[in-house]
Order: C-alpha cells, then sequence, then structure tokens
C-alpha cells in the first residue's frame, strides 16, 4: 500500500488545475443506462471511484470508453443486459446504489447490493427506497441486497424527502426521467453536481424543470437519447486546495474553478482572514498577513457549509488564532480525523455533533492514517503546514477522489512525494 510523506513548512505558490466533479461524474456515468444510446462525459476527473464506476457498469453489460487524454468517457449502454449490482463493487463503493434508479426505470427490475455502513456513519438508503416504493416499486431486502421490480413502466409520484438526500435526489431524478406521468420531487437536495445531473439528462431528451431549487419536477419521457455533457469543477477539491493555500500562508490560482458553486466555503474562508478573489480563469487564495482567525461553522445541505469540508476546515483551525466550534450535522462519525490531528499537536475537543478547535502555533509531522477520503486529506494539509515529516498511510483513501494530489502540491513548492508499500 502507498504511503504519502511531507515535510511541512513550505508556502505554496503557483497554479493548481480544477478537476471535474467526482460526486457530479458518478451519478453522471449511471444516468448512461438509462439510454440504449452513447453518453459522452467531457472534463472526466482521473480518480479510483470513477472507475470503480466504469467496472460496474461494464458488468452490467455497458460499453466503457474511457479517453485519460481527452478526460472523457464514452458510455453506450445500449447492450446493457444484467441487472445486478454484486456487493463486491458496491461495499467498495458506496455511489453503486445510483444505479438502483436508472436500472428499475428502463428494465423494471434491479438488484443491488446493500451499501452498510462506512466509516462516517450508518448510511441507510432507506429514503431512496421509500421514494420509488411510492412510483409504483416492489421491493424486498433480502440476503445483503434490494430486490427491486415493477411491472410496467414506473409511475409519476409526489415525493416529499423526510430529509435532505443528495444521493436520494438524484436516483428518483433517473428513475422519474422515464416514468409515466409527473413525478415531483419535494425538499430535494440542490448540490451543484445535482443541478449537473439534471442539465444532463435534460440534454438527453428528459424533462427536468425547477433545476437549482428544492423542487425538482420530472415529466417522463418514452426514451432518452444520445447525448454530450461536460462535468461541473469539482468545489470540493477546489476548497481543499484553496485550504492548502492558506494553511500555508501561500498564494494559488486554482484555474478552472468556480466562486459561484463554493460560496460557503469562500465566504468562511474570507471571514478566517484569506483572500480569495476571482482571477483570470479561476479563483485566486492567498494568505498575506498574519495567522488565520477562529471561525464558527456548521455543515448543512448545499449551499450551506458542506460536509466533506469540515475535516479539510479543522485542520486549518487548528493552527488559527482562538477557537473554533465545527457543528457536524450531516453525518453522526464524522470525526476520524480528530484522533490524528490530536497527535500532530491540535488542541481539539469533541463533544457530541461538535467539536472545540482551539488554535495553536504549530503542528508537527507524525506518522497518521485516515479512514476516509476528507479525513485523510485533511491530514495532508496538516502536513503541509506541520513542523517536520509526516506520513500518510493507506493512500487509496485519497486516490478515490484526489487526481495526483502529490503532484499538484509538489508543482506549487510542497515537499511532498509518494513512496510505494507500507512502512
Ligand atoms: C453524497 C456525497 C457525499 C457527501 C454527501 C452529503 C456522492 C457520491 N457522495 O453522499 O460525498 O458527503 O452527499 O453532502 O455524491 N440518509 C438516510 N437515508 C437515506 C439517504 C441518506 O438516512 O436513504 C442520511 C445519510 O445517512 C446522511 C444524510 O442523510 O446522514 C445525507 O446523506 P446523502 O445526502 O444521501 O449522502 P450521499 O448521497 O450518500
Amino acid at each position: 500500500m502507498d504511503r504519502i510523506i511531507i515535510t511541512g513548512g513550505t508556502p505554496l505558490h503557483g497554479e493548481i488545475p480544477i478537476g471535474g466533479a467526482k460526486n457530479a461524474a458518478l451519478p453522471l456515468m449511471a444516468a448512461a443506462l438509462l439510454s440504449d444510446k452513447p453518453l459522452v462525459l467531457d472534463n472526466l476527473p482521473g480518480v479510483a471511484d470513477i472507475h470503480a464506476m466504469g467496472n460496474l457498469l461494464a458488468e452490467l453489460g455497458a460499453k466503457v470508453d474511457f479517453d485519460a487524454v481527452a478526460r472523457r468517457v464514452t458510455i453506450d449502454a445500449g447492450a446493457a443486459d444484467e441487472t445486478t449490482a454484486p456487493y463486491d463493487i458496491v461495499r467498495k463503493m458506496r455511489a453503486s446504489v445510483l444505479v438502483l434508479g436508472p436500472l428499475l426505470a428502463r428494465f423494471g427490475k434491479a438488484r443491488v447490493s446493500l451499501p452498510g455502513g462506512c466509516a462516517i456513519g450508518t448510511r441507510p438508503v432507506d429514503l431512496h427506497l421509500s421514494a420509488l416504493e411510492k412510483m409504483g416499486a416492489v421491493i424486498e431486502l433480502e440476503g445483503g441486497y434490494i430486490n427491486a421490480h415493477v411491472d410496467g413502466p414506473l409511475k409519476g409520484a409526489h415525493i416529499i424527502f423526510p430529509s435532505v438526500t443528495v444521493g436520494g435526489t438524484e436516483n428518483l431524478m433517473m428513475a422519474a426521467a422515464l416514468a409515466d406521468g409527473e413525478t415531483v420531487l419535494a425538499n430535494a437536495a440542490r448540490e451543484p453536481e445535482v443541478t449537473d445531473l439534471a442539465h444532463c439528462l435534460n440534454a438527453m431528451g428528459a424533462d427536468v424543470a425547477g433545476i437549482g431549487t428544492d423542487t425538482l419536477r420530472i415529466q417522463g419521457v418514452r426514451m432518452l437519447s444520445a447525448a454530450a455533457h461536460s462535468i461541473v469543477p469539482d468545489r470540493i477539491e477546489t476548497g481543499t486546495y484553496a485550504i492548502a493555500a492558506a494553511i500555508t500562508g501561500g498564494d494559488v490560482l486554482l484555474t478552472g474553478a468556480q466562486l459561484a458553486t463554493n460560496e460557503a466555503v469562500f465566504g468562511v474562508l474570507s471571514r478566517a482572514g484569506v483572500e480569495v478573489s476571482e482571477d483570470q480563469g479561476g479563483v485566486r487564495v492567498a494568505r498575506k498577513n498574519g495567522r488565520i482567525r477562529g471561525v464558527d461553522l456548521m455543515t448543512e445541505p448545499y449551499p450551506g457549509f458542506p460536509t466533506d469540508m469540515q475535516a479539510q476546515f479543522m485542520a486549518l483551525m487548528s493552527l488559527a488564532e482562538g477557537a473554533s466550534m465545527i457543528t457536524e450535522s450531516i453525518f453522526e462519525n464524522r470525526f476520524m480525523h480528530v484522533p490524528e490531528l490530536v497527535r500532530m499537536g491540535a488542541d481539539i475537543n469533541v463533544h457530541g455533533a461538535s467539536a472545540i478547535v482551539r488554535g495553536v502555533h504549530g503542528l508537527s509531522g507524525a506518522p497518521v492514517m485516515a479512514t476516509d477520503l476528507r479525513a485523510s486529506v485533511s491530514l495532508v494539509l496538516a502536513a503541509l503546514a506541520a513542523k517536520g515529516e509526516t506520513e500518510i498511510n493507506r493512500v487509496y483513501h485519497l486516490d478515490r477522489g484526489y487526481e495526483r494530489i502529490e503532484e499538484k502540491l509538489a508543482a506549487c513548492g510542497a515537499n511532498i512525494r509518494r513512496a510505494s508499500g507500507s512502512a
């Protein structure tokens, strides 16, 4: 297993290219199952989860052609005939459950392994399932699998999500695209990745209205056609590298990044004393004067502060002047990075869903490891600012969601390298 070794203390200067959003690409790839004509996706991020989704679609009989140079995938599900998403793939990537809606809508049946728990909480899919039942699906849970079928097409329905779910909104939007009649999704997620999926579905011939609001109205159509779509920039990769610039006291241009879809993160960074400006072709992030100030925040569904940026922000706050209270309202167990940051010298106390971070003057390098993607990257950020060497193990978590992270950081002056094999 690879490790990443970082010697901290160098302010980052330069440019970091921001790729397409992993969390947009995954549902977009699943959407290809809705049609027997090809879907071309551009600005595809080169991360491990994308290849896992490609493998799953291939398993279902789709033709999946990756073009790494063009950063493109072409998915032709014309010959797809398999409707089972097996445990072995789903357990490695929860987003596999996004094939449930498309399979059910196009083939009238789907058998998808239950994703089960993960490091950041129990993460059930009950909201996906009860909403699909409202559309006429018959669902049974058996042997760790979701067995779903429907006689004839799914039926349009009025669905009110009791709480906001990104994946649930995406699964239901895809299912509704081919349903009989109109589906209304109320209290729908408004994340930019959900919006991106809606635009792509419309490019395929679907009829989704209310895009970007919490009420989506989907008029079902009989079939979808071929389309090409370019994936939105990754706002979490953007925020992560913005913090890399801030935590090291550097000045970095994030090329291809958007301010508009990142207002919550950039707003909090500005309050903390980080300079953020829209620049030619991207967003410039710099910290020139003095220490970062402690700022409180709570994670919330979009347009609130994203839970996927909570760990990275905590790394920054661990070096702030003053204290910061960080409250996690989306996942019940998303503080696994805390003990590792504490091992690097941070002063953090967790009380239920909140963490009190008292800023310290410096962190020191240590061997660390994390159990999920964003927790791992928070340790990379802490290491960039820490004194001495940090060795981060279980790098496969980082590779799931960050493309060539060590190259992008090294290009801005970071002392970072990848070593193969565990210590
Ligand atoms: C997506 C993102 C993930 C992000 C999360 C919240 C992808 C591939 N992943 O995950 O990176 O952290 O949104 O922004 O896009 N819930 C239920 N029942 C359900 C569905 C969800 O109780 O049926 C709960 C979850 O356990 C969680 C909360 O609702 O506590 C939000 O989850 P959800 O928005 O569905 O997250 P994902 O789509 O899994």
